[in-house]
């Protein structure tokens, strides 16, 4: 095999090798990024033999939620993608901890058709080896971004369109051009909104905080998990309110949390640094627990786990 991140890559029903996984240069998908997709994570459970994808069937309603918002005609129906999420890692023989980017995207049809019976969708799903950084030791060095979050009636963050993902790299190269690990975004009423690529909390008094979903932040499904951890296993309960820039600075703890970033401490914000410039207990804890429930080791929460083996 040549050195691709996989073998196969999952194409409208097919299983396709690598390099011939192509969409035409002339449909909206290329010239526009006109496309929603989701960015998943599979574990691996080494004593139990098996790889269990985290909350498929969630990430698979978020990805029919965005096809709505967009009038996209769902391609594949969700038992059909299911099949193919467990499908590609199982047939790329995957092991080991795997990402899953299921993407639906408008193909051929003309780059002036709108309405969904004139354009076609298509689907492909890649999932390629990603490790895990849970037990990372080192934080994240982040800026408060110049760069304003793109807003409900301008491009809906709640709905995880490809083209989104502009506002992410303008962020991203001016945090990496600026010298810091990362950058937190504000929105259009200047209260923070969330990462790039992550949901954002804060810990003040010992309390997690969490930005509102109406604050410019993707509806994510580990924002969603953390706060059923923190109130099932840690006894605490999740404020969700606004959350002032300022805050960041005076924060006991900081983390990104996401399908991507995981949770990803915080360490400094604009330099000043978060609590202690350490790792708080908070998000040691919670990390723990994250990391138990995604592999399998918390028999409770093993409904989240679609297994691939
Ligand atoms: C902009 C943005 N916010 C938040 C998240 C976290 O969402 P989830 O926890 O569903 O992965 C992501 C990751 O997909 C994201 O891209």
């Amino acid at each position: 095999m040549a050195a691709y991140p996989a073998q196969y890559i999952w194409m409208n029903g097919e299983y396709v090798e690598w390099p011939e996984a192509k969409i035409h240069v002339h449909t909206s998908a290329v010239l526009t990024g006109a496309s929603v997709f989701e960015g998943l994570r599979g574990y691996a459970n080494p004593e139990e033999r098996q790889v269990y994808i985290f909350r498929l069937q969630e990430h698979l309603a978020r990805l029919w939620q965005s096809m709505k918002v967009m009038r996209m005609t769902p391609p594949f129906s969700q038992e059909e993608l299911t099949a193919a999420c467990t499908g590609i890692v199982a047939r790329n023989g995957f092991r080991e901890d795997v990402q899953l980017r299921p993407t639906v995207y408008f193909g051929e049809g003309g780059l002036y058709a709108f309405t969904p019976d004139k354009v076609a969708t298509g689907a492909f799903i890649t999932s390629t080896p990603r490790r895990c950084i849970l037990n990372d030791e080192t934080g994240i060095a982040c800026c408060v971004s110049a760069w304003r979050r793109i807003g409900d009636n301008v491009m809906p963050p709640r709905v995880k369109a490809g083209a989104n993902y502009h506002q992410a790299r303008l962020v991203n190269v001016q945090a990496a051009v600026d010298g810091y690990d990362g950058a937190i975004i504000l929105n259009d009423r200047d209260k923070v909104a969330e990462g790039p690529g992550a949901c954002l909390a804060i810990v003040r008094d010992g309390r997690p905080i969490l930005p509102p979903i109406t604050a410019g932040v993707l509806e994510s499904i580990t924002r969603h998990t953390l706060v059923e951890l923190f109130a099932a296993e840690m006894r605490l309960e999740t404020q969700e309110r606004e959350v002032d820039r300022t805050e960041l600075y005076l924060a006991d703890e900081v983390f990104f949390c996401g399908s991507a970033w995981e949770i990803t401490p915080i360490t400094s914000v604009d330099r000043y640094p978060v609590g202690d410039g350490a790792i708080g207990p908070v998000t040691r804890k919670i990390r723990q627990l994250y990391e138990n429930a995604i592999r399998g080791r918390l028999p409770k929460y093993k409904h989240w786990l679609t297994p691939v083996y």
